[in-house]
């Protein structure tokens, strides 16, 4: 992690979980034509990380950002980033965006025969290490990594876009990892999470929700946009929801 919180599970949680539960605001969603005061409100309004969707084109229909991008972004922010690798070829890019400053750095399952050893990888280069499954994939064909995976990105959309409809496929998943005797990995969600849908993800267990949409307004193109105000509001109304559907 960014400053001293070592690149651990437990560093992972002291630094970005202090109240249990929090809010990833995906900048996917955010105005990048702002992006240096997007990331200064999102601070402002007491963000504890921050969730950088990198996209191919090829494991998903969009292209998104890349090392530049996060590159500046470190320069921008001390935050911890959470950076969601949406990549076919994910082993050669995990050290480029490691010293671009990525703290926690997530692969698909979906692209590994077996996922451990670039796992492994992503620690030594010292950033935790995150797995990632989308809707159809059975979170079962994780087990044998689970003890290797510091975090778990369960998607409730199939990745590519911002805005998409929630899928609940993802409760039984977190259900799944929290009641699993060797997962100490943070229970992270990813798409569609709203104030309609972050209770049930809190009762199943997601510790870290991602939130693009629901913080920044129509993302992208469509930006609603707002400031420090605002995405404050957003991120104290969804977290107070997560915390109530946490207890
Ligand atoms: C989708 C990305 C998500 C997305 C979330 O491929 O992985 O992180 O940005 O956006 P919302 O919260 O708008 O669904
Ligand atoms: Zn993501």
């Amino acid at each position: 992690m960014t400053g001293a919180a070592a690149a651990t599970t437990e560093g992972l949680r002291a630094q970005c979980l202090p109240r249990g539960v929090a809010i990833a605001p995906s900048l996917l969603a955010c105005d990048f034509g702002r992006v240096a005061e997007e990331i200064a409100a999102i601070e402002r309004a007491g963000a504890t990380l921050l969730h950088l969707d990198i996209m191919d084109g090829h494991f998903v229909p969009n292209l998104s950002i890349g090392v530049p991008v996060v590159k500046a972004v470190r320069r921008l922010t001390e935050l911890p980033l959470d950076v969601h690798l949406m990549l076919d070829n994910p082993a050669e890019y995990v050290a480029p965006f490691r010293d671009a400053g990525a703290d926690n750095i997530t692969v698909h399952a979906e692209v590994l025969d077996d996922p451990r050893p670039l796992l492994d990888r992503i620690r030594e280069l010292g950033a935790t290490a995150g797995l990632s499954v989308n809707p159809p994939t059975p979170i079962e064909s994780i087990e044998g990594v689970i003890d290797a995976c510091d975090l778990v990105l369960v998607m409730s959309v199939m990745p590519g876009f911002g805005g998409q409809e929630f899928n609940p496929v993802a409760l039984e998943k977190l259900r799944w990892l929290r009641d699993h005797p060797r997962c100490r990995a943070v229970r992270e969600v990813d798409g569609g999470v709203n104030s309609e849908t972050i209770s049930a993800c809190a009762q199943a267990g997601a510790e870290l929700m991602v939130a693009g949409t629901a913080v920044f307004g129509a993302g992208g193109d469509a930006h609603t946009g707002g400031g420090a105000e605002d995405y404050g509001a957003r991120i104290a109304e969804l977290s107070r929801l997560a915390e109530r559907g946490a207890r």
